[in-house]
């Protein structure tokens, strides 16, 4: 038979042509959907506007964190909340639309009354899933946030609002925190001696050791984190950051020892870290407000002594939730650690 190979290249003749047809529209289309949608600068900025009030910290909506591309990727106790090259399919996306399924006010996200995201947004969020839901370029760092910031000279000379205050009357020093920076004053003659400059953010809460060899301060940029300082009074030199807490420190105590530094921070932990080599100790959840005090009472003899009270009280501190203050005592245990106690005062100082 002479028409079967005939027919056949003519076969593979259309299937060619179909095939050329084909291609262009094709190349177009995977181009359009792939085209990269970097998450920093396009996605992230629509989820802090639009969504961390309630998706972000320990007690996130849905549990579910918009805080991190890894913790959006993580989802809610739904699961997944995208389906990474699928925005039709993905929860968040069904979400935005109000194709949850779920009827009432959580239909849409953001829930309620409030406004919900721009056909625009939407569709960026769904160009960025459908491209395979990228990583950001670059690994975010929460203070990039302050890189994005313009920044502007001020104009005029201007003082500095005093955020905390401390004197060791053996340094005959006074500790001045502002923002960034702190200074020493010469006890006698209020002269400037020093002054100890790069810290990240708002110092709130200053500290002499009881020698008055070393000075801590407690840091921090609202919403950024929190960073608490140790620097030597004779020099100025800076010994130890103690770094962890996720938003300011509002809260400082050095234990009468001087051995374990306590900070208490906006992001509702109190943390206590061995000054010796700034290494975390232990971290105490349970504040349901920003913790913006911490203090060892006078009584206290050091972690781990089997000789203090049945509840020898290590610290107390204060957040400030309407309800008043929530104190905190935290014991030495026989291994040396500490656990902690919690009870609800109705106001005034816990210890
Ligand atoms: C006012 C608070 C609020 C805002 C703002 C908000 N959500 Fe929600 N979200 C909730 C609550 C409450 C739930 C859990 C209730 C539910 O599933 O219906 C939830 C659940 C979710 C879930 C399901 C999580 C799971 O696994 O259960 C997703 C996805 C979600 N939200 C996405 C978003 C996105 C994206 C935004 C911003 C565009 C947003 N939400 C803004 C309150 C909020």
């Amino acid at each position: 038979m002479k028409l079967k190979p005939l027919l056949n290249s003519f076969v593979v003749l259309v299937s060619l042509l179909a095939l050329v047809l084909a291609l262009p529209g094709g190349v177009l289309r995977a181009a359009e959907s792939v085209e990269p949608v970097d998450y920093a600068a396009k996605i992230a900025p629509i989820f802090e506007a639009r969504c961390v009030d309630c998706h972000a910290g320990d007690d996130a909506d849905g549990e579910f964190s918009l805080e991190t591309y890894e913790l959006l990727l993580k989802g809610g106790k739904e699961g997944k909340a995208i389906e990474p090259g699928k925005a039709e399919e993905s929860l968040m996306v069904k979400f935005l639309e109000g194709r949850s399924g779920k009827e009432g006010k959580n239909k849409f996200m953001p829930p309620g009354k409030k406004e919900h995201c721009t056909p625009e947004e939407i569709a960026v969020i769904r160009q960025w899933i459908d491209g395979g839901a990228k990583p950001p370029a670059v690994q975010e760092k929460p203070l990039d946030v302050l890189a994005k910031l313009p920044k502007i000279a001020p104009k005029a000379d201007h003082k500095k609002a005093v955020q905390a205050l401390a004197f060791s009357p053996e340094a005959k020093v006074i500790a001045v925190g502002s923002y960034a920076q702190v200074q020493l004053l010469d006890a006698a003659t209020r002269q400037p001696v020093r002054m100890l400059e790069g810290v990240e953010g708002k110092v709130n809460a200053l500290q002499f050791s009881k020698d008055g060899m070393m000075l801590f301060a407690g840091a921090g940029d609202a919403g950024i984190g929190g960073i608490a300082y140790q620097w030597r009074v004779a020099d100025g030199s800076l010994v130890r950051k103690f770094e962890g807490h996720k938003d300011a420190v509002y809260g400082l105590a050095l234990s009468p020892d001087g051995e374990m530094l306590a900070t208490g921070s906006y992001d509702q932990k109190i943390k206590f870290w061995k000054v010796a080599d700034g290494s975390e100790i232990r971290t105490l959840n349970g504040h349901n407000g920003g913790v913006f005090w911490a203090e060892f009472p006078a009584g206290w003899e050091g972690a781990g002594e089997r000789e203090r009270g049945p509840h020898g009280e290590a610290v107390g501190s204060g957040d400030g939730q309407a309800a008043g203050y929530t104190f905190a005592t935290a014991e030495g245990t026989d291994d040396g650690g500490l656990c902690a106690r919690w009870e609800d005062g109705g106001g005034g100082r816990g210890g």
